[in-house]
């Protein structure tokens, strides 16, 4: 049995879409929802599914808090849906290839710091990109730069506006990311 620990910063679809995933499957258990904004739809939406959550401020980030309380929770994979602030290097350190975080773009495009949310679906229509997609993958110190997992294309209408590409590519992010997250962790 696996035990999978979900960090989110927003709204949490993903988080929602992964916690019902996996509910009827004996060989993973969601631990926890961690969180690091107290507005975001996620905490409410997890505790209604019955899953517990940890909501911590930037101090409690640059402690070892959330550090010990994985290691509590016996955490054996971990992943970030929607989670914005950057992985401190002793947490990745911690979990060696068991970090996976998605990402709205076709990575390397799109990536980096600051780019985010809404923000990467405006660049990729102001650059007239005729696709975008997800990109499932390892996390390391840096934002969006570890080992590719998998990548999924969605193709793009000149018309599309920001919040329509957003919507295809929210659309097979639910689609697909609970899947990989079973098959990567059937691999370990
Ligand atoms: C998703 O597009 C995710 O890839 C990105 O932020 C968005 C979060 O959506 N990192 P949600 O909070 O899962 O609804």
């Amino acid at each position: 049995m696996t035990r999978l620990a979900i960090f989110a910063s927003g709204s949490g679809s993903n988080a929602v879409n992964i916690i019902e995933y996996f509910h009827n499957k004996p060989e993973v258990e969601i631990t926890k929802v961690y969180c690091n904004n107290p507005k975001a739809g996620i905490l409410n939406k997890a505790n209604a599914l019955g899953v517990k959550t940890l909501l911590f401020n930037r101090e409690e980030w640059k402690s070892d808090a959330i550090l010990s309380d994985l290691k509590k929770e016996e955490t054996d994979v971990i992943a970030l849906a929607g989670f914005l602030w950057l992985i401190p290097t002793d947490m990745v350190a911690a979990f060696p290839d068991r970090i996976l975080n998605i990402h709205p773009s076709l990575l390397p495009k799109y990536g980096g710091k600051g780019m985010y949310g809404s923000k990467v679906h405006e660049a990729v229509v102001a650059n007239k990109e005729s696709q975008s997609g997800i990109t499932i993958h390892l996390v390391n110190e840096k934002y969006d730069d570890g080992g590719i997992v998998y990548q999924e294309s969605v193709p793009i209408q000149e018309s599309d506006t920001p919040e329509e590409v957003a919507s295809k590519v929210l659309t097979i992010e639910h689609a697909n990311y609970a899947r990989v997250i079973e098959e990567y962790i059937q691999k370990l």
